[in-house]
């Protein structure tokens, strides 16, 4: 009825104040706090007192990226990029988490730029103990260039979720039981960088970066790390926590990606495992 008693209100503004208080402890990314330049010096931009808006650029002389100065140990981490519009041919924009050394753990999200008009490949990667080779490559349902879209990891015991806007684009499952090493003991810092790649990334380096259109810039906002994966998983799956597997809405959503979307898979490159493919490709 819009009639709220004294109680109702002071409980109110409590829940409120609480439901505030946790967000922005949850939703805390302040790229001053959290990141430090790993190359490029200032090419690497932070704006704002908060300090939730970065861009990083790219001339002919360098590139340039950052890393979270934590580690982490599963959860779920989110990033906004808006990448390089226009002619971004040749250059590459990393998103990824990684633990050191030779046997370490990673879990790639690259975004390779394309001539005007054409579209990005969003290629993907997981590095286990040292061993990658678990590329699949996408298309995007937008125009990545346009506006923010919030691209995250979800990585616990059992899991490693690729997101595009909340949306599973990947899942890499925890097949430990079949001899295939799972990301989970190597805490991983998160990083970022804007580079060339055009020896190889636009169309196998056939169109050159255009250097005429430098500094080329993307914009990185509202990062978040949620160590909670428990909690951040139980929105995609259901089951136990045993064998989590996504519900059937993300299970739908999912396969609607590679569908339409996916544009290599080395899960049926066939060309490229003449004697079978990966372990974890076969379930
Ligand atoms: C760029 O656009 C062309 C033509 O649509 C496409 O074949 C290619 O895969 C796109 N992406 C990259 C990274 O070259």
């Amino acid at each position: 009825m819009g009639f709220m008693s004294k109680n109702g209100l002071v409980i109110n503004l409590v829940l409120f104040l609480g439901l505030t208080l946790c967000t922005s402890l949850v939703f805390g990314g302040n790229f001053y706090q959290d990141f430090e330049v790993t190359f490029g010096d200032n090419r690497l931009k932070r704006f704002g007192k908060a300090g939730n808006l970065l861009t990083l650029s790219l001339d002919q002389v360098s590139g340039s990226g950052f890393r979270s100065k934590k580690e982490y140990l599963f959860g779920r981490i989110d990033m906004q990029l808006k990448l390089v519009s226009g002619n971004s041919a040749g250059t590459v924009t990393a998103y990824y988490l990684s633990s050191e050394g030779a046997t370490h753990d990673e879990i790639d999200f690259e975004f390779l730029g394309n001539v005007t008009g054409q579209p990005y490949t969003v290629h993907t990667n997981v590095f286990t103990q040292g061993k990658g080779g678990r590329e699949q490559q996408f298309r995007l349902w937008f125009d990545p260039t346009e506006k923010f879209h919030t691209y995250s990891v979800l990585w616990n015991p059992s899991m490693i979720i690729f997101l595009v806007d909340n949306t599973p684009i990947r899942v890499f499952n925890n097949h430990e039981a079949k001899g295939v090493p799972f990301p989970k003991t190597q805490p991983m810092k998160i990083y970022s960088s804007l580079w060339n790649a055009d020896q190889w990334a636009t169309q196998g380096g056939l169109v050159k970066t255009d250097w005429s259109k430098a500094p080329f810039t993307a914009y990185y906002r509202n990062f978040n790390a949620n160590p909670d994966h428990a909690s951040a998983t139980t929105a995609f799956t259901s089951g136990a926590s045993q064998s989590q597997v996504l519900n059937a809405w993300n299970r739908r959503r999912l396969r609607w990606v590679q569908k339409y979307f996916m544009i290599y898979n080395y899960c049926t490159d066939v060309k490229r495992f003449p004697q079978g493919f990966p372990v974890e490709c076969k379930f």
